[in-house]
């Protein structure tokens, strides 16, 4: 992906996390997948007054674009307002890996990309369908 490209996904994803609903954590998130047609589907955390309930951006994101039938992804960025990358969690990591394979995951914040990893070395050793 361009570099040019690259930041207009990022600058999606900026956009995302102002949508967050982050009452609890006041920690906000954005999230875009990159669908392999170069479609950008966007998520945002969403948080509940259980604290267990809530979803995060990734999530949301993914769950989007599956319930929209897009089964192939290119790339996720993940943007939180931090100095250090903010990672998927593990939730997210397992279902990354399922659904979009060894995807890179750019991780930036409001200004700069901070990190960018592949779902395999995020998710080493991953359980899977191939081990059922
Ligand atoms: N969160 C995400 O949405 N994605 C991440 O990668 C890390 C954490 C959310 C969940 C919760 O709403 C808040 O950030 C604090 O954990």
């Amino acid at each position: 992906m361009s570099s040019d490209r690259l930041a207009a996904v990022v600058a999606t994803a900026r956009e995302a996390r102002l949508r967050a609903i982050a009452p609890y954590s006041h920690f906000l998130v954005g999230a875009a997948l990159v669908t392999s047609d170069g479609l950008v589907i966007t998520g945002c955390n969403v948080e509940n007054a259980s604290y267990g309930l809530t979803m995060c951006a990734e999530r949301v994101a993914l769950f989007k674009a599956l319930s929209e039938g897009h089964r192939s992804f290119s790339l996720c960025v993940v943007v939180a307002d931090t100095d250090k990358p903010t990672p998927p969690c593990g939730p997210c990591r397992q279902l990354l890996w399922e659904y979009c394979g060894d995807i890179p995951v750019v991780m930036a914040n409001l200004t700069t990309v901070t990190a960018e990893l592949r779902m395999q070395d995020l998710l080493p050793l991953p359980f899977d369908g191939r081990l059922l």
